[in-house]
């Protein structure tokens, strides 16, 4: 790719010039792609509103970036290997041109169904090549699709089917996980129980059993078979929507995050081609669900719009044993392998025999995404995994960022362990005190925002613009912050601290603390309940749940298993509290405030540090809940 960085000293000065002449640079990045029509402006803002637009009045389809824009000179090359769970059965490999005619003629099925330009449509599907056709079927004809990571519940499904109005849901009839098969369409029928969704498409993965409803409900591959291979894709606006996807914060339920066509295009496939210094012909594996924001823009819209071949895997890194990703590495001759700390540290622990015998010598670039890495973690995944001799890229952003902010680009920026390192061109940080005062200079520690939008950020949180501009835009006025804490060393290096608001990254996937207790309080006998982070081995961060409940008739231990169901039933099993205390009371202050602090102390053992609480209505629960910590 033309616009790809090659030394440290050039991201320097293309830096700068990203800072000083901001639309002059990314008109010339967007340069590179195909737009029917080109944009009257580069850029129109204000961070009030929030009122965002890139490339405006710019027209597209961004499913022609990927396939009509080089289909001339890539239709061979595989587009996406697909990797499935169990190792017997036998991979796929979809070139450019095989997955163009897949697109077109499920975009044709689509609007056979009635769906149209600007509909929500929901995709609850496995990792299977189906469901990136399925988002690029939507992309091209203008429906807008909302990913829903099939981990989730009923209720969760339901929620967001409801919140986005989706005319239609995507599904499977059911999932592997190791060597089970999970229902799928099951949850599905659960979940539209209270909805008026109009078409489900059930794509054929299991052969397990299923309940289709007449006029509803069809098979993927019944509705496939005779369609054209031909389709016109839809004319966008650059501002359309792409996708909504939803995303946990610190109150309420989960918020639908809206990015839009244009400026998502050109950030995503920038950003993808420059941190990993993508080479053609290069295998490129991120290991993350497509129901998550790393799955939309490192697995599908980045690698894809830069022509890469992206391998999508079904499995987890466990099964049938703990040697399964170095497995994978060494069949398809992966060299860009990028995962979360959280699989790190969970394979690490297996020690380094699974990984003996396995040839990674395919491997040039190793990233990690999600949550903080560890020092340990990094120095592990450094050596056994990339030899030594393989850069890793930190990769940090969030759902609302859209694509990775601040990284190293592989090979050219000079890493640290535990650091994002340095913003990407475009990108203009700014870390803040509690008041809003800008940390000028380096060895600075604040809250970390951005002063300037990027293309690919947020636009608003579906159906409540007010909710995106409380949440991002009004902590600190005229900066979008991002719920972090951060560092900036004396190098002028970023380091992720972690969230300063209650939101926990259990790990790598986001949970608000009001989410889970809301799900708790759903128990007939619970009273009320607090929810902290703790520190986890594995995980990064475990859920420490406090609940007084009502004992009569219940044992504790039948009461915590209920509630820990109720948890799963209500969000998903990654919801599942990993300890639950049953309490007398919690602590608060005399205007009725929990002090989660003293919660978190208490459920990370620092039980000298208590500080103060003699602000506290009743400072006695304290010894209580220590005695009974768990
Ligand atoms: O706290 C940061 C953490 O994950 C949050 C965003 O979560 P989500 O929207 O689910 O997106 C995850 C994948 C992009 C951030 O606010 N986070 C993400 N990447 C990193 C990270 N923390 C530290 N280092 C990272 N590399």
């Amino acid at each position: 790719m033309s616009d790809r960085l090659h030394t440290l000293s050039g991201y320097l000065y293309e830096y700068q010039k990203s800072i000083a002449q901001p639309e002059e640079f990314w008109a010339r990045i967007a340069d590179s792609f195909h737009w029917r029509k080109r944009w009257d402006n580069v850029l129109k803002w204000n961070f009030d509103g929030p009122d965002v637009k890139w490339f405006v009045n710019a027209k597209l389809n961004i499913t022609e970036n990927i396939f009509e824009r080089h289909l001339y000179t890539i239709g061979d090359r595989p587009a996406i290997i697909w990797e499935p769970s169990e190792p017997n059965e036998p991979t796929r490999t979809i070139t450019y041109r095989e997955l163009f005619v897949e697109v077109c003629r499920f975009s044709n099925v689509l609007q056979d169904k009635g769906i149209k330009k600007g509909d929500r449509v929901i995709i609850y599907m496995p990792m299977v090549p189906e469901a990136a056709i399925a988002m690029l079927a939507c992309a091209r004809i203008g429906a807008i699709h909302s990913v829903v990571f099939a981990g989730f519940s009923s209720n969760a499904l339901a929620d967001r089917v409801i919140d986005c109005e989706a005319k239609a849901i995507l599904t499977s009839d059911g999932n592997y996980r190791g060597n089970k098969k999970i229902g799928v369409k099951s949850v599905v029928d659960e979940a539209l129980e209270k909805s008026s969704v109009e078409t489900v498409i059930v794509y054929q993965r299991t052969g397990q059993e299923v309940t289709m409803k007449d006029g509803r409900d069809f098979w993927w591959h019944e509705v496939m078979a005779g369609q054209s291979e031909k389709h016109v894709a839809e004319e966008m606006d650059s501002e359309d929507m792409l996708f909504i996807l939803y995303t946990s914060g610190s109150t309420g339920k989960p918020k639908g995050v809206v990015h839009t066509t244009g400026g998502y295009m050109v950030y995503t496939q920038y950003s993808f081609s420059n941190v990993f210094q993508y080479s053609p012909g290069d295998v490129y594996w991120c290991t993350a669900d497509i129901g998550w924001i790393t799955g939309h823009s490192y697995i599908v819209y980045g690698p894809l719009l830069a022509g890469a071949t992206t391998l999508m895997f079904e499995g987890v890194p466990t099964y049938p044993n703990p040697s399964r990703f170095w497995e994978v590495i060494e069949k398809h001759k992966v060299n860009v392998f990028y995962t979360a700390p959280t699989a790190i540290r969970a394979l690490q622990a297996f020690g380094t025999d699974p990984i003996q015998g396995y040839d990674l010598s395919s491997l040039k670039v190793l990233g990690s995404v999600g949550e903080p890495i560890n020092e340990e973690a990094w120095h592990w995944y450094h050596t056994h995994i990339g030899k030594g001799r393989c850069p890793i890229v930190d990769t940090w952003w969030q759902t609302e960022t859209g694509g990775i902010l601040i990284s190293p680009l592989a090979g050219i920026t000079p890493t640290k362990p535990a650091y994002a390192t340095l913003p990407l061109p475009g990108i203009q940080l700014c870390i803040v005190d509690p008041e809003g005062n800008e940390l000028k200079g380096n060895s600075v520690e604040g809250n970390l925002c951005i002063k300037f939008p990027w293309p690919s950020m947020i636009r608003t949180t579906y159906g409540d613009h007010d909710r995106c501009k409380q949440t991002y835009f009004s902590t600190y006025k005229g900066m979008y912050f991002t719920g972090d804490g951060v560092k900036r060393d004396h190098d002028g290096y970023y380091r992720i601290l972690g969230r300063v608001d209650d939101v926990i990254n259990v790990s790598g996937h986001r949970m608000g603390t009001a989410e889970v207790e809301n799900a708790i309080n759903e128990h007939p006998k619970v009273i009320e309940s607090a929810v902290v982070a703790y520190p986890h081995e594995v995980k990064g961060q475990g859920i420490y749940a406090y609940v007084i409940c009502d004992m009569t008739n219940r044992t504790e231990e039948n009461l915590i298993n209920e509630i820990k169901e109720m948890v799963s039933k209500i969000i998903g099993p990654i919801a599942k509290p990993d300890k639950i205390q049953i309490v007398p009371g919690l602590p608060k202050t005399r205007s009725g405030k929990i002090m989660r602090r003293i919660l978190r102390k208490v459920a990370e053992g620092s039980l000298d540090s208590m500080g103060d609480t003699s602000t506290l209505l009743d400072p006695d629960v304290v010894e209580k809940i220590i005695e009974g910590r768990k």
